[in-house]
């Protein structure tokens, strides 16, 4: 079965295609005329879906010129962008040629930022090929690449004009990536629908309809706050102990692992005012569940501390995503105070 979402933001509006063996070409020569082609692709990914993309691509009429990078988020940076605009350039790409984005969430925010600077601004397209990158990171507009001090610290919001999510591929997605994914469709399950939420706790899906539900939470939250001033931030639920969960184990726990901890905790730590007393329960079996770990070694007071490392000025407040009931949260200010006790809570 295959499903189309509609995603409509102040700057553009265009769909994304969820099902299997997808015709990448012929989705793609559906919007744009047949133009020079850059596909951007990591090496694991392009040596196994790139020459079928580039044939699917030349199919209908398009120039590709396809640019390999290691994968990793090691190759997330500067550096690797400027390569590729040299790329570009010797290549004699102009702005009205596309770019094309296979693979997991590093390609689509390395190619995003490419596609939103190189000749001011080029159009592109997501081809996601992990479960993260199909349900989160390429759809909503977020681009970047990190520095050496932290992650997604130079970036821009420039939406594709398309997205294509073919989940044949994850067929060949390690575990643990898989599992990243999931933490980010538990969140879904979490912040905005309860029957997402049972659906995983009862074990049994249908991948095409979950990414399809993720994806429209995504657009409905992305469609009200394109640039992140608002209700966007309920999306950030789990993840602000979660990035200092990655920060502090040097970025060994991945981002997938880093939410489910974070998620608990955060949960957890509300449990005295929640009316369900049986939802960390709930969520810890489900995260339990996929593989993914629900506690770490680190303090509270570490935890808390990392997570508004850069905020730290008296009297400042952060924002928190607090979780009401399954499937509803809400966001809350907290001085530094009330966060440190807060953490002090969860952990
Ligand atoms: N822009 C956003 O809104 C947003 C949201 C969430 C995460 N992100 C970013 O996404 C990145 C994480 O994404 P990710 O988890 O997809 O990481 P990734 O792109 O590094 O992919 C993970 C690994 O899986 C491999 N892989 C990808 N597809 C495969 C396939 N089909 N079969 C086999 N192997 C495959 C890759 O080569 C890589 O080694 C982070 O950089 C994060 O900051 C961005
Ligand atoms: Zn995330």
């Amino acid at each position: 079965m295959e499903y189309i979402v509609e995603v409509k933001t102040g700057t553009k509006d265009y769909q994304v295609i969820i099902g299997n063996g997808i015709h990448y070409g012929e989705r793609i020569a559906a919007v744009r005329k047949p133009c020079k082609v850059v596909l951007v692709s990591d090496d694991i990914v392009y040596g196994l879906y790139g020459e079928k993309t580039e044939k699917e691509l030349k199919e209908y009429g398009f120039d590709v010129f396809s640019y390999v990078f290691p994968n990793g988020e090691k190759s997330k940076n500067l550096t690797t962008a400027a390569e590729l605009y040299e790329f570009c350039a010797q290549k004699g790409i102009s702005g009205s040629d596309l770019f094309v984005a296979l693979g997991g969430g590093v390609t689509g925010d390395l190619t995003g930022f490419v596609a939103a600077t190189y000749l001011r601004g080029m159009e592109f397209v997501q081809l996601p090929t992990t479960f993260l990158a199909a349900i989160d990171s390429s759809v909503g507009g977020k681009t970047a690449v990190d520095l050496k001090t932290g992650k997604n610290l130079v970036g821009s919001f420039h939406q594709p004009v398309l997205v294509l999510c073919d989940t044949d591929t994850f067929s060949t997605l390690p575990k643990e990536v898989f599992a990243d994914g999931m933490a980010e469709a538990v969140k879904y399950g979490m912040i905005k629908d309860k029957e997402l939420f049972e659906t995983f706790e009862k074990g049994d899906f249908d991948i095409n309809r979950i990414c399809k539900r993720c994806v429209e939470i995504k657009a409905e939250v992305v469609g009200e706050d394109e640039f992140d001033k608002g209700l966007r931030k309920i999306l950030n639920f789990g993840h602000t102990v979660g990035h200092a969960v990655e920060k502090l184990s040097n970025y060994e726990i991945p981002h997938g692992s880093a939410v489910a901890i974070g998620m608990v905790i955060v949960t957890r730590a509300m449990e005295s005012e929640l009316e369900d007393k049986t939802m960390t329960n709930r969520l810890l079996k489900v995260l339990e569940q996929y593989n993914l770990p629900v506690s770490c070694e680190y303090s509270a007071n570490d935890l808390a501390l990392q997570a508004v490392s850069d905020k730290k000025r008296a009297g400042s407040t952060i924002s928190v995503i607090l979780p009401e009931c399954i499937g509803e949260v809400k966001i809350v200010p907290m001085t530094m105070e009330e966060w440190n006790s807060y953490v002090n809570k969860g952990v």
